[in-house]
């Protein structure tokens, strides 16, 4: 089993477009599965590529990782193409530690992007994992859920994340 490090606020690569996958390879399938192993192990229920260091479009979600209706779902170049409703929900993210917060996403979304055969896939999801869903997409985009807050709020855990972090490295 291979456990990548997660890559906390403020790294660079979390804040950085990530680059779509041309073609998915040996080495895309084998990060996919490290990124699972990682995610599964963390406890998390959804992990972007970025968030391990690598700025490529591709993201692991399992938002019942410990149910025996375990359902992967792993996706490269993701792209939300269709939206429906309004839902707030505490998130929090392994990037950003102790810190949740409630943030107002779609309900429901359509996201295409493409399985690891290369095939082009469709998934309509609504609640948890609609919000997952964007959740991990806003890495690819190099957005943290915080950005979500209101400026206060947000400025806030930055302080408090920057300050934690110059402790650690101190
Ligand atoms: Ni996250």
């Amino acid at each position: 089993m291979t456990v990548l490090e997660i890559c906390t606020y403020p790294e660079k690569v979390l804040l950085q477009q990530s680059e779509p996958i041309a073609d998915i390879n040996e080495e895309i399938v084998k990060l996919a599965d490290h990124m699972a192993e990682t995610m599964y192990s963390a406890p998390g229920i959804g992990l972007a590529a970025n968030q391990v260091g690598v700025a490529k479009q591709l993201l692991v979600v399992d938002i019942a990782p410990r149910r025996p209706e375990s359902d992967l779902i792993v996706l490269a170049n993701p792209e939300i193409i269709a939206v429906e409703g309004e839902v707030t929900i505490e998130e929090g993210c392994l990037s950003v530690p102790d810190c949740q917060a409630e943030v107002k996403r779609h309900e429901k979304v359509k996201v295409r992007g493409l399985d690891l055969k290369g095939k082009e896939v469709e998934i309509e999801a609504e609640g948890l994992l609609a919000v997952v869903l964007q959740h991990e997409i806003d890495h690819l985009n190099g957005i943290l859920f915080i950005e979500h807050l209101s400026r206060l709020k947000r400025d806030l855990y930055k302080r408090k994340l920057r300050k934690k972090k110059a402790r650690q490295q101190g």
